[in-house]
């Protein structure tokens, strides 16, 4: 009840702040209106600016006002894309029928440049408009291209693990909770949430007896574990348009302490993103079946987590983590049958 109270708040909270995003169209509609204003005065008038011997007639203005508009309507597009679009046309669609209406009715051919700077408008935005739609199209390929590897990639992992079977999703929704709890922006917590989906892709290359040993690892077991994030991040750094994915699989078991492993980093050299996979990764170790157990109760994950504060955790996302099991009173967040 409680949780569905604060989603709700959330949910309030991030409508009105893309509702006041959406009113902020109104500044370039404003100056638009102005420039247009001013364009009517120039090309009516029949004044003149003394500069130096020369007079300069302010008609001369009204192109150059003309095109600071017509930027206004570009820019109105590029920032608020399809909403800007119609936006754009809408105000430039408007102008034609009154100027048509008025030089069939008085014959005045001084309103056909008027006209064509409306068309030309129209045309404009127009191609901008579509221009920009291509990108975000090929964008969202591209990005459900990758989606799709990494759904692919993580299946390959956890066919591997037989005992951290989803494993990596489940690290990869509590982290995003753990980024978004932060503060972080959408474009953040789905960086956050990819690079925990495949922080333990360098398991690939750990031999499957050692992965799935039920037992305590030997020493020269235990070193090929500790191989893992390393050869994740080989695997990673492949994607060059991700940087982040390859560092978090790097450092996600380094503890906060400097007790962690590959390099042994400390408190902030550990880079952020690996320090919220960290508690993401121990919570969801501990609240997962194995064969030898059922999930831990909650309580004891609770103490085990408030206990690695400072120590194998960042304090401040541990802390954030203790406040999603408080939150979680019927213990929802664990692996499922
Ligand atoms: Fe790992």
């Amino acid at each position: 009840m409680n949780k569905n109270k604060s989603e709700g708040k959330e949910k309030k909270t991030f409508t009105d702040s893309n509702e006041l995003k959406k009113l902020t169209i109104l500044i370039p509609v404003i100056i638009y209106e102005l420039f247009s204003v001013i364009v009517s005065y120039c090309s009516r008038s029949d004044e003149v600016i003394m500069l130096g011997d020369n007079t300069l007639p302010i008609s001369a203005f009204s192109g150059v006002i003309s095109s600071f508009s017509l930027m206004c309507l570009i820019i109105t597009v590029l920032l608020y894309k399809k909403m800007g679009y119609i936006v754009a046309l809408v105000i430039d669609l408007i102008q034609i029928p009154p100027l048509i209406i008025g030089m069939s009715m008085s014959h005045n051919l001084r309103m056909i440049p008027g006209l064509f700077l409306n068309i030309s408008t129209v045309l404009t935005i127009t191609i901008i408009y579509l221009s920009q739609a291509k990108v975000e199209r090929e964008k969202k390929r591209l990005r459900s291209l990758f989606e799709q590897t990494a759904v692919t990639l993580v299946g390959a992992i956890d066919a591997k693990d037989t005992y951290t079977h989803g494993h990596s999703s489940r690290v990869a929704e509590y982290s995003r909770k753990l980024a978004e709890m932060k503060g972080m922006s959408e474009k953040q917590c789905d960086e956050i949430y990819y690079t925990a989906l495949l922080h333990d892709v360098g398991k690939i290359g750990v031999p499957e007896n050692i992965i799935n040993k039920p037992g305590k690892l030997t020493d020269e077991e235990f070193e090929y574990i500790k191989q893992h994030p390393g050869q994740g991040a080989q695997i990673l750094e492949k994607i060059n348009e991700y940087p982040f994915l390859s560092i978090g699989a790097h450092f996600h078991h380094e503890r906060y302490d400097g007790r962690g492993y590959p390099e042994e980093k400390k408190g902030y050299d550990i880079p952020e993103n690996a320090r919220i996979i960290s508690v993401a990764d121990a919570y969801d170790a501990m609240t997962s079946k194995r064969s030898y157990r059922d999930p831990m109760p909650q309580e004891k994950v609770r103490e085990q987590i408030e206990k690695g504060i400072g120590t194998q955790f960042d304090p401040e996302y541990a802390k954030l983590m203790l406040k999603l099991i408080d939150a979680d009173k019927d213990y929802d967040m664990r692996e499922k049958d």
